[in-house]
């Protein structure tokens, strides 16, 4: 069956930029939040996204408002009973995201597809949630989605090979690239980017280095786009942090223990960008 109809769970920054691409190509989103407020706030920033698009002359103003057309708000889990896929993209927490993934069994369809944009819970698990682990996945998008081109595609231990391969052809119609890879705390992205963010943060930590001056190394010295302190506060610093220590449970090696300054932050509510403030300050 062709997947036509999305529903995207989670209207945060990465839920909005999910919404957005999947308009974009073509697809009817349904965005889903526990408040009108919280859709209101993600649409706001799909119009400001799609707004430059036409500044820069990217999209038409027909275009445009085809793409918000298709965008449609919901605040009721039923609403998921006419979709074919649905992309979760709530906070890091396994209770809430296996929560919404036992009703979703229970609410949709038995073609539909339940994936997860999850950056390091087990996909495996979350399935473990449904009685359709087999039409379980991970679908992760990078930050800000429209902009980035990776999507890591993650198969749980009973990802069918159809589901898969309908989840690829999706990516690819978002104007994507899908990579492969198997369900181990992190993935690939985050096991890799996340002990270096920490490793960045314990630097700050011990007083090596202003914050400033290990972002710039980093820039300058390894031809990274950002520093990894800044990338921090963009990520969101509650994000880093729940990475962190399923890195650290997941492989019980104290090498992924979270900096305690990160602890620190997160505690205090400053939690990046989002926030206005994390270890840099925005206006
Ligand atoms: N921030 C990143 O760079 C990044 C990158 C890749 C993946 N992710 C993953 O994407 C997910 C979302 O991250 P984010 O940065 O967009 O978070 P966010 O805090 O910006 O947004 C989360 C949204 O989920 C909503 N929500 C919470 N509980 C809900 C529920 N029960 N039902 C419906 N909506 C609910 C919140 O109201 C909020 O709007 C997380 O799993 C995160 O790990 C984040």
């Amino acid at each position: 069956m062709k997947l036509k109809k999305i529903m995207v769970i989670g209207a945060g920054q990465m839920g909005s930029g999910i919404a957005q691409v999947c308009a974009q190509a073509g697809y009817d989103v349904l965005l889903h939040d526990l408040k009108p407020e919280h859709i209101d706030r993600g649409l706001q920033i799909i119009s400001k996204n799609i707004n430059r698009q036409v500044e820069k002359n990217r999209m038409t103003d027909s275009e445009e408002s085809n793409v918000l057309r298709r965008i449609q708000k919901s605040t009721d889990l039923h609403d998921a009973g006419g979709v074919d896929i649905v992309i979760e993209a709530v906070v890091e927490n396994m209770d809430i995201k296996r929560n919404i993934f036992a009703q979703l069994d229970e609410i949709t369809p038995d073609h539909t597809i339940l994936a997860s944009n999850t950056s390091s819970l087990p996909i495996t698990e979350i399935a473990a949630a449904t009685d359709r682990p087999e039409k379980v996945i991970g679908m992760h998008f990078m930050n800000p989605v429209p902009v980035m081109k990776l999507v890591e595609i993650i198969r749980g231990l009973a990802t069918a090979d159809d589901v898969y391969k309908k989840i690829e052809d999706l990516t690819k119609m978002l104007g994507k690239v899908p990579v492969e890879v198997n369900d181990f705390p992190g993935f690939v992205s985050n096991r890799v980017l996340m002990p270096m963010i920490n490793e960045a943060i314990y630097t700050l930590y011990e007083g090596v280095a202003t914050k400033e001056a290990i972002d710039d190394v980093i820039k300058l010295g390894m031809n990274h786009p950002m520093g990894p302190i800044e990338l921090a506060d963009f990520i969101g610093l509650d994000t880093c942090l729940s990475v962190m220590e399923i890195l650290h449970e997941g492989f019980g090696d104290d090498k992924y223990r979270p900096c305690p300054l990160l602890r620190k932050y997160v505690k205090a509510g400053w939690l990046g960008k989002k926030a206005g403030r994390g270890f840099y300050i925005y206006e």
